[in-house]
């Protein structure tokens, strides 16, 4: 089996830039179906969700030219309705975001219940709700998801999210960019992603305001025109590095990142006694010195994102004191937790909160991933280990972080990728 190798124990040192945001990517991609031109998209993390979304988009009839690792132009002229792959659309949860964008260029779609990471329940009601409102007929059956129009075009409204969804608030601008007449969605989800997705959708000629504010307004136009788009740096790999930076009692300085994006991580890692800098597009964490135990609760944007939520309680293992980490966005997104008790972690978890004794030191152990961010919380528990950590299922962790064994690696730790005989 493919495994991280990890020798623990190294200070991270040096300069590190970031990659494009695979949150962002993975519905920037999706959305070139809706234009019949050519769109260029530049700082496309190079990561396996991308590879899969782009397989997907071929499938369909897109002609896709991967220029450099992280420029790709697509063309999708002759895109035509076919049933998308199911054993590409069922791994990746992303794939939902072809729900929306199918419907807005076809009419119709046909997609497969999404896959992706599994950290409980993770309905698409909301999604389901959107495209409705939107004049949408909605089945899911056999474990995929059809949807029709009667008249081949959907028809602006106004849509509540009855619970604040990254997704959904995506999908339905989605939808909503060639629909006739304007659609609001209020309760919209704030995400920097979800700016990046307006941006992107605008530079080619849609008209979607408000994103980044919990009411987005979107006037239907009736076709797009090419483009050529930079996606925004990646919030949650930026981060991970962050708290890689203190994990291991580091000197990192992150360059190409927005610094805002950070601020509910940073204000945690001062809270903690980290030292932390923002400069225009980089940020400095230094992790040397004691830490102070500190609470999380994860929110929507602007609160603390769930997805550094793991990386992070994996950092507060040995941190001397009680942490106390409460996960309100997603069911079972604790599961890391149990590997890393194998390491010599103190902590109890219940139901969705994770009570953590920090400990003097963690001791290496062959770990497995199970999902993305679980992953990469492994590989930080790994770097503050004494001796040696394996960590299974490394694919998880190739779905969202562009070359991750090399990044650490130019930062001074002993990581590599073993591929199995
Ligand atoms: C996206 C991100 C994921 C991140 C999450 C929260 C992608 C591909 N994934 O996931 O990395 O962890 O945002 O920032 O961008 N919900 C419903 N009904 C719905 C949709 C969601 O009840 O129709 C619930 C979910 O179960 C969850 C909460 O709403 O409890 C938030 O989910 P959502 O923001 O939609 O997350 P994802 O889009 O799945």
């Amino acid at each position: 089996m493919d495994k991280y190798v990890i020798r623990g124990g190294r200070p991270l040192q040096g300069e590190i830039p970031i990659s494009g945001a695979k949150n962002a990517a993975v519905a920037i991609i999706p959305a070139v179906l809706l234009v019949e031109g050519v769109c260029r998209l530049e700082n496309i993390p190079q990561i396996s969700d991308v590879d899969m979304l782009l397989t997907i988009l071929e499938g369909l009839g897109a002609k896709v030219d991967r220029i450099d690792g992280s420029t790709v132009e697509i063309d999708c002229t002759c895109a035509h309705f076919v049933d998308a792959p199911y054993e590409l659309m069922q791994k990746i949860r992303a794939s939902y975001y072809f729900i929306g964008s199918m419907l807005g260029r076809f009419g119709m779609a046909k997609t497969t219940m999404p896959g992706g990471c599994n950290f409980g329940l993770r309905p698409i009601d909301q999604h389901v709700k959107g495209m409705t409102a939107l004049g949408a007929t909605v089945d899911i059956k056999d474990g995929f998801v059809y949807a029709n129009t009667p008249d081949g075009k959907l028809h602006g409204s106004k849509i509540y999210l009855d619970k604040v969804s990254v997704g959904a608030t995506m999908n339905i601008i989605l939808a909503a960019t060639l629909a006739q007449g304007r659609t609001i969605i209020e309760n919209a989800a704030r995400e920097p992603h979800i700016v990046d997705l307006a941006n992107f959708l605008n530079s080619m000629g849609a008209r979607v305001k408000g994103a980044g504010t919990d009411i987005i307004r979107i006037r239907g136009v009736q076709s797009l025109h090419g483009t050529t788009y930079a996606v925004i740096p990646d919030q949650i790999e930026t981060g991970t590095l962050m708290i890689a930076a203190a994990a291991t009692c580091g000197d990192v300085t992150i360059h190409g990142c927005i610094p805002t994006h950070m601020d509910a991580l940073t204000a945690k890692l001062l809270e903690m006694g980290v030292r932390v800098n923002d400069y225009d597009d980089a940020i400095r964490v230094r992790g040397a010195g004691p830490k102070r135990a500190i609470n999380i609760k994860t929110q929507v944007y602007p609160g603390f994102p769930t997805d550094l939520q793991q990386p992070m309680s994996a950092l507060l293992t040995t941190v001397k004191g009680t942490s106390i980490v409460q996960e309100t966005i997603f069911e079972q997104r604790f599961r890391h937790l149990d590997e890393i008790r194998r390491m010599g972690a103190q902590i109890r978890v219940m139901d969705r909160t994770a009570i953590i004794e920090g400990v003097t030191e963690l001791y290496g152990a062959p770990l497995t991933a199970t999902d993305l961010r679980a992953g990469a919380a492994l590989i930080i528990a790994g770097l503050m280990a004494r001796g040696v950590t394996e960590i299974y299922e490394p694919g998880y962790i190739d779905r969202g972080y562009e070359h991750i064994e090399d990044k650490l690696r130019s930062l001074g730790a002993e990581i590599s990728r073993d591929l199995a005989e």
